[in-house]
């Protein structure tokens, strides 16, 4: 059995602002040096598989959160409780009460005002020229919602998409700017300790924790650290999901037309979306004990490298899976992981886009995208600026 000292190691940098812009050659010679891939710098052990990473995130036994999903000993040990990085008992409190207001049952109830706020942008839209459609469409309704359904007060929220992006950031190894990604992960902590309860609006999800302290289900630092999970993940993921999905629409316009003559392929557009260009590019696990991939077995105390977007492109999963699809069956994909730990705004993300694109058959006939900017964020992939044009007619 291969000892992990002859574990294949990719030399190149993932994690230089080149291999960021441009991952997927990255990914495919990953893929093919085996199951397992030691990187150098930081010192990993690497799944680039789809079944590996699939089965890495099911076995939330061996393969433990609390010790970290990042890559740097400050991300961490963030000192406050925090949804994604624990498990067990406390995972599951913290899940219980964060998720309630994010299944789809509870959803439906906001469809019909996300539409409508969409639906509005777009009309605005429509026929106006060049714009920018990161800025314009995708960051309308995260940002909506943070007022409207989480809750939180105006103040403050400006603030929210460079803390969200710096968290991120902040995952990867230290490197050129780790710092002002910690000085904002600070000006994060500092906000949320600050916030009164009486702050945030009555009966909105993040003041609903606020119930979890006076049954005694959270303590008060784990409820604070559980609002936390409608924030951070919920924008810059969401949004370059969008930004994605409307470059794929536009630049494959055999696609948009076979999703304007059938409305009901719109989820499985969707699905296809976040396979095809998946936002989150990794996170991390620690292993408890020595965990089997395939022949290899990885010593307990290592750090693994969980590599959702690099799954989501494996050929030995999807055929053909640089070719953005609207009509394939991708509901296998991982860009929202699986297991334990499986999205928590799974269903709210995908409700936006869905009334994004519902919102767009129904006022457009031709998108036009120009060159997007893309972000050299070390834990997400997707675009800082997209131009982008609406038109009615042809
Ligand atoms: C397209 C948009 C999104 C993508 C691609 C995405 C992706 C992910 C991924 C990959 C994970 C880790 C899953 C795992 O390791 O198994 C995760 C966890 C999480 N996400 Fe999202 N996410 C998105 C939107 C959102 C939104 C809108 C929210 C909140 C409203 C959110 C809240 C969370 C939370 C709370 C967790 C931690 C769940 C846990 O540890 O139990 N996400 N997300």
């Amino acid at each position: 059995m291969p000892q992990h000292s002859e574990t294949p190691i990719y030399e190149t940098d993932l994690f230089s602002p080149t291999a960021l812009r441009e991952p997927f050659g990255h990914y495919r010679a990953m893929r093919d040096l085996g199951p397992v891939v030691r990187l150098r710098d930081p010192d990993v052990f690497a799944l680039p598989r789809f079944d590996d990473v699939r089965d890495a995130l099911q076995a939330s036994d061996i393969l433990y959160c609390s010790g970290g999903v990042g890559f740097s000993p400050e991300f961490n040990q963030p000192g406050m409780p925090n949804l994604l990085q624990s498990d067990g008992d406390q995972h599951r409190r913290l899940r219980a009460e964060v998720i309630r207001p994010l299944l789809p049952a509870q959803l439906k109830q906001h469809r019909a005002l996300l539409k409508t706020l969409i639906a509005e942008r777009i009309s605005a839209l429509v026929d106006r020229g060049p714009f920018d459609a990161v800025a314009e469409i995708a960051r309308l309704l995260p940002l909506a919602a943070i007022s409207a359904l989480v809750g939180l007060p105006e103040e403050g929220r400006a603030a929210m998409l460079d803390w969200a992006a710096a968290t991120f950031n902040a995952l990867g190894p230290r490197r050129d700017g780790s710092d002002r990604d910690f000085e904002l992960l600070a000006g994060w902590r500092t906000y949320l300790l600050g916030l009164e309860w009486t702050d945030i609006r009555e009966g909105s999800w993040a003041r609903t924790l606020e119930g979890a302290i006076a049954s005694g289900k959270l303590s008060e630092a784990e409820a604070r650290g559980a609002l936390s999970a409608y924030v951070i993940p919920s924008l810059d993921t969401t949004i370059l999901a969008k930004g994605h999905l409307l470059h794929n629409l536009a630049r494959n316009p055999e696609q948009w037309r076979l999703l304007r003559n059938d409305p009901s392929l719109i989820t499985s557009a969707v699905i296809e979306g976040v396979r095809h260009s998946s936002v989150v590019r990794w996170f991390s696990r620690l292993a408890k004990a020595n965990y089997r991939v395939g022949g290899e077995v990885i010593p307990a105390g290592s750090r693994l490298m969980i590599m959702y977007a690099c799954a989501n492109r494996d050929e030995r999963r999807f055929e053909d899976p640089d070719r953005f699809d609207v009509t394939r069956d991708a509901r296998a994909q991982l860009a929202w992981g699986s297991g334990p730990h499986l999205c928590g705004g799974m269903h709210l993300a995908k409700m936006e886009m869905e009334v994004m694109l519902e919102a767009l058959i129904e006022q457009c006939e031709i998108l036009e995208a120009g060159t997007p900017e893309v972000h050299a964020n070390r834990g997400l992939f997707g675009f800082t600026s997209l131009p982008f044009e609406l038109r009615s007619r042809a």
